[in-house]
């Protein structure tokens, strides 16, 4: 199975990379900028192509590596050159594979969404990193057990979602990526409302942060959790929200929630129903 890549960024190098390393036989590069697709040809030692249809010709698989806005218009374009037989997948996280190769099934080919659930911003290295990172397939009914197999034989972990949820799933891999650091930025707000500089901030929470963060990985979210809400402390938490505006109280209070269930999960015997009263009043 020959698999070429359109679009040589940090997806591009690091799938080419990784399927290199694993065996597989990859085509080459397209990109928009020639250099690109030249580093990226040179990282993975395959082959440039200055046309998206000469890529198309010798690959039997392509990756459409490209930004979210651009897989569409590139998947047209390539449409009428006959693309029966070709698999065609995109990395999005956000797209279906129907959202991006609209009809795909009627041409003869297939379509799948293969989405790294991982940050990659280091293109040379991040493929080293994928032992552990899930894939989220989802797509043409007629191949997908044939892919989902194809990608755990090469070490990957693969986990088949329906169209359906794929916004849903986004917004989960969102919260555990990017809006971690929003609620960063949040603590690092109030710090500087106690008088450090965003720069003391930012180094005190470092170590506060990656020692939590390090134990949620190695030992899980139940074991990691300390703090007030853990230890049933109702007064301080109290103390907590009268110190904080009314917007920021409402999103202290919903994660409070959250961290009720994952609480009652590490001590079944402890009874957190005075919490549960006073965040959610009325019930819920
Ligand atoms: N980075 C992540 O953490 C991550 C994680 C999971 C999924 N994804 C998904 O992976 C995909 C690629 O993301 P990325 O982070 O690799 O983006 P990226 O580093 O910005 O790379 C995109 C590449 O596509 C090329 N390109 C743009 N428009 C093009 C066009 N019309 N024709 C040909 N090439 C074009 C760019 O070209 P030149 O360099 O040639 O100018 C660039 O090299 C996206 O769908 C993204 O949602 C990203």
């Amino acid at each position: 199975m020959k698999i070429g890549f359109i679009g040589a960024g940090k997806v591009g190098f690091t799938m080419g990379k990784y399927f290199r390393t694993q065996g597989l036989e990859v085509t080459g590069y397209f990109s928009r900028s020639i250099q690109s697709a030249q580093e990226a040809a040179d990282f993975t030692q395959t082959q440039v192509f200055t046309g998206v249809q000469d890529l198309l010709a010798v690959s039997d698989v392509l990756f459409f590596t490209l930004p979210d806005g651009a897989i569409r218009s590139v998947y047209e374009e390539l449409r009428p050159y006959g693309i029966q037989n070709k698999i065609f997948c995109h990395c999005s996280g956000a797209l279906t594979a129907g959202d991006a190769f609209p009809e795909i099934e009627n041409t003869g080919a297939v379509g799948f969404s293969v989405h790294p659930l991982f940050a990659v911003s280091d293109k040379y290295h991040a493929y080293e990193e994928l032992t552990d990172v899930f894939f989220t397939l989802e797509g043409s009914a007629a191949k997908l057990s044939f892919m989902k197999e194809r990608l755990k034989g090469i070490g990957l972990k693969v986990k088949v979602i329906s169209p359906e949820v794929k916004v849903k799933y986004h917004c989960a891999a969102a919260l555990a990526s990017n809006y971690v650091i929003g609620l960063l930025a949040f603590s690092s707000r109030l710090l500087e409302e106690c008088g450090f500089s965003a720069n003391e901030a930012e180094n005190a929470l470092r170590p506060l942060f990656g020692g939590n963060a390090e134990h949620i990985v190695q030992d899980g979210m139940v074991s990691a959790l300390t703090g007030p809400l853990e230890r049933g402390d109702l007064a301080t938490l109290k103390k907590h929200l009268d110190c904080l505006d009314g917007e920021q109280g409402k999103l202290y209070s919903l994660l409070a929630r959250e961290l009720i269930v994952t609480a009652q999960n590490k001590h079944a015997e402890r009874d957190y129903t005075a919490i549960k009263n006073y965040l959610i009043p009325g019930g819920g």
